[in-house]
């Protein structure tokens, strides 16, 4: 009985998004509605298959998943560590891997080793208080910054940053450096607890075909 419903998807907005969408397309899943990239829609519909889609911020991407708004979500391990939502995370999808690291200039090496008080810029205070308090046992002034957090360092806002390195690029160009690395990241397929239950048959097809999919495509390189 339960194909009868609608099983609700939120994707992470931006580029996790459109890997996210190709990826579903290579087990058969479209949503032909979400092709016309001028649409102002906020939900997607694909009738034949009973699912619905929508973009949402990635750190709301949990929150919606948490209360059942979506069945399932796509979004990276980066929000999922952060927002700390009571979901499943059933399968690393693969795509958008980089990681988190604390980074800064190379002489703020010594400040690290010599576990001194320093100032931590991140986008990600959960995870920097996580690592500094409870795995480094380091105290540490967190500052929130909403972007662009390479800038803390460069403008004496702060000793060091912890923040997503994926090509190294943006660092290179303005002479920081990976200092310590906390964790690899990719997107992950996270589902509410309760639709897992009572979706049960649906919710584990879709993770068996996506994990499928994934093996083959790693076969094939
Ligand atoms: C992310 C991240 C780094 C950058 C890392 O920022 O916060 O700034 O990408 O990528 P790289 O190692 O390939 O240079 P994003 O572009 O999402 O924008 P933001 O700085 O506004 O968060």
């Amino acid at each position: 009985m339960g194909s009868d419903r609608y099983l609700t998807f939120a994707l992470g907005k931006g580029r996790l998004a459109d890997k996210a969408l190709s990826m579903l397309n290579q087990i058969g899943i479209t949503c032909r509605e979400m092709d016309d990239k001028s649409s102002r829609k906020l939900i997607f519909v694909n009738e034949e298959l009973k699912l619905k889609f929508f973009l949402a911020k990635g750190p709301d991407v949990p929150t919606y998943v948490e209360y059942g708004a979506a069945d399932l979500g796509v979004v990276g391990k980066d929000t999922i560590l952060e927002e700390n939502r009571r979901v499943y995370e059933v399968l690393d999808l693969g795509f958008g891997a980089c990681r988190m690291c604390v980074c800064g200039p190379p002489e703020a090496q010594t400040l690290l080793q010599n576990h001194e008080r320093i100032r931590v810029a991140t986008k990600y205070p959960n995870i920097a208080r996580d690592y500094f308090h409870n795995k480094k046992n380091q105290t540490v002034d967190l500052i929130k910054l909403n972007g662009s957090v390479e800038l803390g360092p460069l403008v004496s806002l702060s000793d060091v940053i912890v923040d997503i390195v994926e090509t190294g690029s943006t660092l290179r160009e303005n002479g920081l450096v990976v200092l310590e690395e906390i964790c690899p990241l990719s997107a992950r397929l996270i589902v509410n607890q309760v639709s897992m239950q009572m979706e049960a048959e649906r919710i584990r097809g879709l993770i068996r075909e996506l994990s499928e999919a994934l093996n083959g495509r790693r076969m094939v390189k």
